[in-house]
């Protein structure tokens, strides 16, 4: 038995779909009367919204759950996400906690409550067949840079990771139901927003219509100023999707297409069902259609087998791009993966750093080289908040970048900014002219 909490805090961890399912969470606790405090230590109850992508990720959901006992403190404890999904039942028995609750499931949060409070078990792992959102209450406030999931789950199985067992198989939401959140999050403040899928261009409906169709949709709706997808997989970029980046005026000229592995060899042990060519010639093609588009990827260095030279192929892969971003990884074999089964060739830890340390020089390369062709030109920004200097302001180029200036712009402000200098990070304007919001 536990006293019935009345604050609540959530703390999500991982991709951006772990953050969109934190704030629905924090909007049905809300709702149930409950008051948000951003002060874990002091709220009665905390969820933990976890990511098992990486061990890792993993182990801080135990770290943080020792950290928030500190002192005897006994707050009650619910482990959502991905970490949930995989581990279940072991998580109350490892570490006590109060609640268990799936990806899947969470809109079931407050029923789990009562049965801790009262004392009964209270996991809920289910994938059910009816989705989850049409549970959830409708949205109020959000930022002006928002995000909306539109598809959950994946069926590609690549070899390392867990997140077709985690968010289960491919869904996707109703275009109606999309487009009705999507109204109510712009009616809620939202100006740009961000849709979200662990493969996001895999969306589609009865009409097939396409996350091109979707987006043609969106870009109807006034008050919206800008769109943004992600994370796409290089086998579902249809080439609807690739002419939106020409025709439609919303959708911001940016594309994460994560690749892993510039080596065939590692692509096809990785179960990626794309080639270092096609992903390249698909490159050209969005290329053509939006020249200025800014790229980003993901990249796993030490995948079990890699080579030296499968790693050169990583880094002349780079060179032929030129990302304005990415994001990279040590491999980290995860626990019912195919690849956690590889025990050949596999790379040792400071092989794996040295790969490592190469190919974030390499990125940082060639961003630098992106922020700086961006110095002189003019471009619209969103501010999104305040920055650390009196006045500053601090905001998002279309190309994604941070930009920051002094304005008495106010967030949620477009405003049209020359670029002035270029840092590695981030970019430094001065305001031109003010949009009306
Ligand atoms: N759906 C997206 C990515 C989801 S996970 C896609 O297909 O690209 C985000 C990133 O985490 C992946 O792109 C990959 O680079 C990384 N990742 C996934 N599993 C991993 C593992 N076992 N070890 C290291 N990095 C991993
Ligand atoms: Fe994971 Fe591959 Fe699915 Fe991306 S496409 S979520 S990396 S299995
Ligand atoms: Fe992590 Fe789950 Fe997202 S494993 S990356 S929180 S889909």
């Amino acid at each position: 038995m536990k006293p019935t909490p009345k604050t609540f805090h959530v703390k999500s961890f991982g991709c951006q779909m772990n953050v969109y399912d934190g704030e629905r969470m924090g909007e049905l606790m809300a709702a149930q009367g409950l008051t948000a405090t951003d002060d874990a230590n002091a709220a009665d109850l905390v969820v933990l919204n976890t990511c098992h992508i990486r061990e890792k990720a993993t182990e801080k959901v135990y770290s943080d759950i020792g950290r928030l006992r500190k002192h005897g403190r006994t707050p009650m404890i619910a482990v959502a996400g991905c970490v949930a999904q995989a581990e279940g039942a072991e998580i109350v028995r490892r570490a006590k906690v109060d609640v268990v609750v799936g990806p899947q499931s969470y809109h079931n949060l407050p029923d789990l409550v009562g049965k801790a409070v009262r004392g009964e078990s209270a996991l809920d792992t289910d994938m059910p067949a009816i989705s989850k959102f049409g549970a959830l209450p409708s949205r109020r406030k959000v930022s002006p840079s928002a995000f909306l999931t539109v598809q959950e789950g994946c069926d590609k199985f690549c070899t390392y990771c867990v997140v077709p067992y985690t968010r289960g198989a491919e869904v996707s939401r109703p275009f109606d139901a999309i487009v009705d959140e999507a109204k109510a999050l712009v009616d809620a403040g939202a100006r740009e927003l961000t849709l979200l899928g662990q493969n996001v261009n895999a969306w589609d409906d009865a009409e097939g219509r396409g996350l091109h169709g979707l987006i043609a949709a969106l870009d109807g709706i006034e008050g919206l100023a800008r769109i943004r997808y992600t994370t796409s997989h290089p086998n579902d970029m249809r080439e609807g999707l690739i002419r939106a980046h020409a025709e439609v005026g919303k959708l911001m000229p940016y594309l994460h297409l994560p690749v892993q592995s510039g080596s065939d060899r590692i692509l096809k042990a990785m179960n990626r069902s794309h080639s270092r060519d096609s992903y390249l010639r698909l490159l050209d093609r969005v290329r053509a259609a939006r020249p200025d588009i800014a790229l980003s990827g993901d990249f796993i260095v030490g995948f079990p087998g890699e080579t030296e030279a499968d790693f050169e192929d990583t880094l002349t892969l780079i060179a032929q791009v030129g990302y304005a971003q990415a994001y990279s990884f040590k491999y980290s074999p995860r626990p019912g993966t195919p690849a956690a089964e590889m025990t050949d060739g596999f790379v040792p830890a400071e092989v794996m750093d040295e790969r490592l340390q190469r190919l974030q020089a390499a990125i940082a390369r060639d961003q630098a080289a992106f922020n700086a062709a961006t110095a002189g030109r003019s471009c619209d920004v969103l501010i999104e908040r305040t920055g650390k200097l009196p006045g500053q302001m601090l905001g998002k180029s279309p190309w994604l970048q941070s930009v920051h200036l002094i304005t008495d712009a106010q967030v949620g402000d477009m405003v049209e900014v020359e670029i002035v200098r270029a840092d590695p990070n981030s970019l430094a304007g001065i305001e031109r002219i003010r949009a009306a919001a």
